[in-house]
């Protein structure tokens, strides 16, 4: 890895799935695997290209019952672009060659991706190849492939085969692979007789249209070379094979424009339409990978986090790595679409692209590097907001209960089981008792509104959003008269390990300190936007949520008297009964796991269950260390009436790091986070372990079917916000520096209330630049002391 570059020096097919994904090309809109053109699927080569927030729903028969799920589509591969020498020879494809040279390269600065090979066939033939490909982030209706084709030994005829290819099924990820995976049929295709080549598909039960359009253009000494071409007669594929006449170190080069267009687009005609038309201007590929360069940029200036540590180039590169997964995943160019932000980024079809609580790791990057992007995003969950009150209804509950794993429209989309590849047995999973997700959502919304003041959001949209979700835990929390306290029963908290108590048959847990916490946490901002609205406002949102001042009275209670489980000793039960269960012997699994690992499917293969345990799958009570500032905690826990003191917070995480299992990439990122003040050295550990989560594929086989965008964006604020020590409160940017010594200096910029502000942090000084835009003073406060800037100040502060 290097500043900004992912390379591969040698060709290795299996570790191919891994580098697909993060070799992935997107642009907040589209993406696409970075599988090898040449090759279709096969077990090493899987060309995936998604559409942002297109799904699409099947039903299966799994174990004997018929089971809805919904599915991010695998849309067509419009990839496909190979060559062989006769007719009667194999297709191109690096696994029957002997290959003399590889070098695969992503340049993340650019967005290219790029493969140097060289090559020789079983006629000893010998053949460079130089394939480049961009995924416009300027249009994100556009991508290109070049190859730079050279034979070293040869001259003759070549075949080139270019197109768009309809005959894919979701088939990404293995342990799906029993259920039906057909989500589109191919509607229409062809050539134009321009030397394009279309092909429509549409998915069978959401029908979303995805057209596309390719034009394959041959150069010689730079200059157009006209050839034969012939349409390929294949069901379900559109394209052409090209003759080509080479001569021995003479360089062809192939250009290969696409034009990729939905019915989920704004102001289009058509989606074929469309597609036709760019691509009948499409430019050179040198052209469009400038632009998308430019764009590129753009992201750049805005968002770039810069290290110097002591690790050279790595840490920084996985940094780079990290942000460009993130913004290809999101970016302007998904500003205004009903898209949502996957866990597992569009660069695979684990979690079917579901959209989960994986936001709140996310939020904050957006927040001060794009906050209109992140407003933009927000939407996805306002306008999901009827549907979560449908549920919470249904149910028996008022307000809004967000679903676990969000698509479409919003309804639950978790699955009912789910297929231990280890044992290869179906298991009930309730994991969609994690209620805690509608608190993330609260949480979000007030983030965005700490970092921007964006009053309209909050009165237009957010304010609602908020306000649903306290009236949801009032309507869920129970009065316990023996305790005098509120209790919330059968729910799963983050760490999905335990899901009910042990010989149980009734699902989830009673009292898990995070939910209850976060309830509180949310009543009392409730409580705090009906205090900031003006009296009509909140009569409109009274009516609008279903609230009157008897049920804010009851949420004033329940804030003060919401149950959080404590053993003796002052640390925080994760659950009720936490502390009864059984003690794991760790030293057997991680001597045979190693240091992550998911415990609930080896012991579920080895007829136990995780439930007994105490064990954690990732941080849970953690989050609230992760989550909150220990004065806010604080403040949280006197309103609950507890006594909790700052020394506790040490002895809680020393508890729960015992006994993590980090079986989520989230984990790592968390601890290191609550590390970060008590112990540098160890937060850094932490820290580089969650850097290595994908690129390192440290789950052992799952980056490949999908990075994972938590620990991505995660990883980044863990330097942005949590080694600066960024804190928004009380309308006050708090930073106070805790850089641990590996690390000498940060440098990032953030866009806070409408600045854009340059920071550069060392151990000994903190220097602020603002820029010299127009917005309002802000106040900034520096390791306990507040400080007035305004546009075009810079200043210095000795630390
Ligand atoms: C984690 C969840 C997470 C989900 C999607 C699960 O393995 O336990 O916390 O939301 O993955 O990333």
């Amino acid at each position: 890895m290097k500043e900004w570059t992912l390379s591969y020096d040698h060709w290795n097919p299996e570790e191919q799935p891994l580098r697909e994904a993060l070799c992935t090309l997107g642009n907040g809109l589209f993406a696409t695997r970075g599988a090898a053109e040449e090759v279709p699927g096969n077990d090493y080569n899987y060309p995936g290209t998604y559409l942002a927030g297109g799904y699409n729903r099947l039903t299966s028969d799994v174990a004997g019952k018929k089971i809805e799920n919904e599915d991010l589509v695998n849309w067509p591969n419009w990839l496909f672009l190979t060559f062989r020498h006769q007719e009667d020879e194999e297709w191109f494809d690096l696994d029957r060659l002997e290959v003399l040279e590889y070098l695969q390269e992503l340049d993340l600065k650019q967005g290219v991706l790029q493969r140097k090979m060289k090559f020789q066939d079983e006629h000893d033939r010998v053949t460079s190849l130089i394939s480049r490909r961009v995924f416009s982030m300027s249009n994100p209706h556009e991508a290109a492939i070049e190859w730079t084709m050279i034979p070293e030994n040869w001259s003759g005829q070549i075949f080139i085969r270019s197109g768009i290819d309809g005959r894919v099924t979701n088939n990404g990820v293995e342990r799906y692979r029993d259920l039906e995976g057909t989500h589109i049929r191919v509607e229409e295709k062809g050539p134009t007789g321009e030397d394009l080549y279309y092909l429509s598909a549409r998915s069978i039960q959401s029908e979303i249209k995805v057209s596309m359009a390719c034009r394959t253009r041959i150069f010689r000494r730079e200059e157009p070379f006209v050839c034969k071409r012939e349409e390929v007669g294949m069901e379900d594929f559109a394209g052409e094979d090209i003759a080509v006449d080479c001569e021995q170190m003479l360089p062809i080069r192939v250009e290969k424009s696409v034009a990729l267009f939905s019915s989920r687009d704004f102001a289009i005609s058509d989606p074929l339409g469309e597609a036709l038309k760019q691509v009948r201007c499409s430019r050179e590929c040198r052209i469009i990978k400038q632009r998308s360069a430019q764009a590129w940029e753009e992201i750049w200036e805005r968002s770039d986090l810069r290290i110097e540590d002591e690790n050279g180039h790595e840490n920084q590169g996985i940094i780079h790595l990290h942000l460009f997964h993130l913004y290809q995943t999101v970016s302007r160019n998904s500003m205004g679409y009903d898209i949502g932000v996957p866990s597992r980024g569009w660069h695979g079809e684990a979690y079917r692209g579901h959209i989960f609580w994986d936001e709140l790791y996310i939020f904050p990057l957006l927040n001060l590097h794009d906050p209109q992007l992140a407003r933009s995003l927000l939407m996805y969950r306002y306008r999901r907001l009827p549907r979560a009150r449908k549920a919470a209804v249904d149910e028996g509950y008022r307000g809004s209960m967000y679903p676990w794993q969000s698509g479409s429209n919003g309804r639950e989309e978790s699955q009912v089981i789910h297929l231990n590849p280890r044992s290869d047995r179906w298991i009930p999973d309730n994991t969609h008792l994690q209620r805690h997700i509608s608190s993330a959502v609260a949480y979000n919304v007030w983030q965005y509104y700490q970092s921007t003041k964006d009053i309209e959001f909050l009165l237009t949209y957010g304010a609602e959003m908020i306000l649903n979700v306290a009236l949801f835990w009032s309507s869920l929390a129970e009065i316990n008269p023996r305790r005098d306290r509120y209790e919330i029963r059968g729910v799963v908290g983050p760490d999905e390990f335990h899901t009910g108590y042990p010989g149980s048959d009734s699902q989830g847990l009673n009292n898990n300190a995070y939910t209850n916490f976060m309830a509180a946490w949310v009543l009392r901002r409730a409580l705090e936007i009906t205090r900031l609205l003006e009296e009509d406002t909140l009569r409109k949102l009274q009516v609008r949520v279903g609230f009157d001042q008897e049920e804010t009275a009851l949420w004033e209670e329940i804030a003060s008297k919401l149950y959080i489980p404590f053993n003796e000793q002052g640390i925080i039960m994760q659950f009720e009964g936490f502390g009864e269960l059984e003690e794991l012997d760790w030293e057997k699994y991680r001597r045979k796991y190693g240091r992550s690992f998911r415990l609930d499917r080896i012991l579920e293969e080895e007829n136990d269950s995780v439930n007994r345990y105490r064990a954690c799958k990732q941080a849970d009570v953690l989050m609230l260390f992760y989550l909150f500032s220990s004065d806010e905690m604080m403040e949280i826990f006197s309103g609950l009436g507890y006594s909790f003191k700052p020394e506790q917070i040490v002895e809680n995480i020393e508890y729960y790091q015992a006994i993590a299992s980090h079986g989520s990439t989230l984990s790592r990122v968390v601890h290191s986070w609550v590390y970060a003040r008590s112990d540098r050295s160890r937060s850094w550990d932490q820290f580089t372990e969650a850097l290595k989560m994908d690129i390192e594929d440290v789950q052992g086989g799952t980056t490949s079917e999908g990075i994972h965008l938590g620990a991505m964006a995660g990883s980044v604020d863990l330097v942005l916000r949590g080694y600066s020590g960024m804190e928004i409160r009380d309308d006050v940017l708090w930073f106070n520096p805790r850089l641990p010594k590996q690390i000498e200096g940060i440098f990032f910029r953030v866009r806070y209330r409408s600045h854009w502000i340059r920071m550069h942090i060392t151990h000994q000084k903190i220097s602020i630049d603002f820029d010299k835009g127009w917005a309002d003073p802000v106040e900034i406060g520096i390791c306990g002391e507040k400080h007035t800037f305004q546009r075009d100040d810079h200043r210095e502060f000795e630390l």
